[in-house]
């Protein structure tokens, strides 16, 4: 039943979803890396002015790895966990030590940079490369649940099942589209707590709506 989900999902997203300036077509790997860092543990209005600030001073990986740590911490502005300014920083140092000064395109070489763990690795790779890559966040994650396995809510921690089946979701063509529909469903309409069925594109195809919306057993989860 999968890939039934394909063309109303991706066609909801051509219709609603957000223009954000990380998703535009000339925003850079390192544009790109940026914002899914800072996008980790921070809800995108407060991430899109600094975002936008900080792609000002620092366009690309060389600019940032010029300045000491401190000044990233500086600019992070009440984006909250500023360990992650200190990844990034660190990101730009690698990247321009090892890697030329451009942002790696392999998942692998995107894992080894301080700070960038699974979720990151695929994001980047696939939205900045073009790459097939299962991008389970936690809205990802929380759609197929839903949609295809027919519960409230994910697991805890990202299991093996989610991800063969994340894998065995991806479209033959423009993985990277499909990545980013599921996340934006999963952002506006297959929220965590109160979804909005009524708007759900899929809600006909869904199976926990069709089991009648089961209340997750076990302690919640809101991931
Ligand atoms: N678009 C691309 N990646 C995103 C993310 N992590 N959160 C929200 N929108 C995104």
């Amino acid at each position: 039943m999968g890939t039934a989900l394909h063309t109303p999902i991706l066609d909801w997203y051509a219709e609603k979803a957000r223009d954000l300036p990380w998703r535009r077509p000339d925003a850079s790997p390192w544009a790109i890396l940026v914002s899914e860092i800072m996008l980790q543990q921070t809800p995108v209005a407060r991430v899109q002015p600094v975002w936008t600030e900080w792609m000002e001073r620092w366009p690309t990986p060389a600019a940032l790895a010029a300045e000491p740590p401190g000044e990233a911490v500086r600019h992070w502005g009440r984006l909250g966990y500023p360990r992650r300014a200190l990844n990034l920083h660190a990101c730009a140092r690698a990247i321009t030590a090892d890697h030329d000064g451009r942002v790696p395109s392999s998942y692998d070489a995107l894992r080894g940079l301080p700070g960038v763990g699974d979720y990151t690795a695929a994001a980047v790779a696939s939205f900045a490369y073009g790459g097939s890559h299962a991008v389970l966040d936690t809205n990802v994650r929380r759609v197929l649940a839903r949609a295809v396995r027919g519960e409230e809510y994910p697991p805890k921690a990202t299991t093996t099942v989610e991800r063969r089946l994340a894998e065995s979701l991806l479209p033959a063509l423009d993985a990277p589209t499909w990545a980013v529909a599921v996340m934006e469903l999963g952002a506006l309409v297959c929220t965590a707590r109160a979804p909005r069925c009524a708007d759900c594109p899929v809600a006909g195809l869904c199976a926990w709506r069709l089991a009648g919306r089961p209340a997750h057993d076990g302690p919640e989860r809101r991931g």
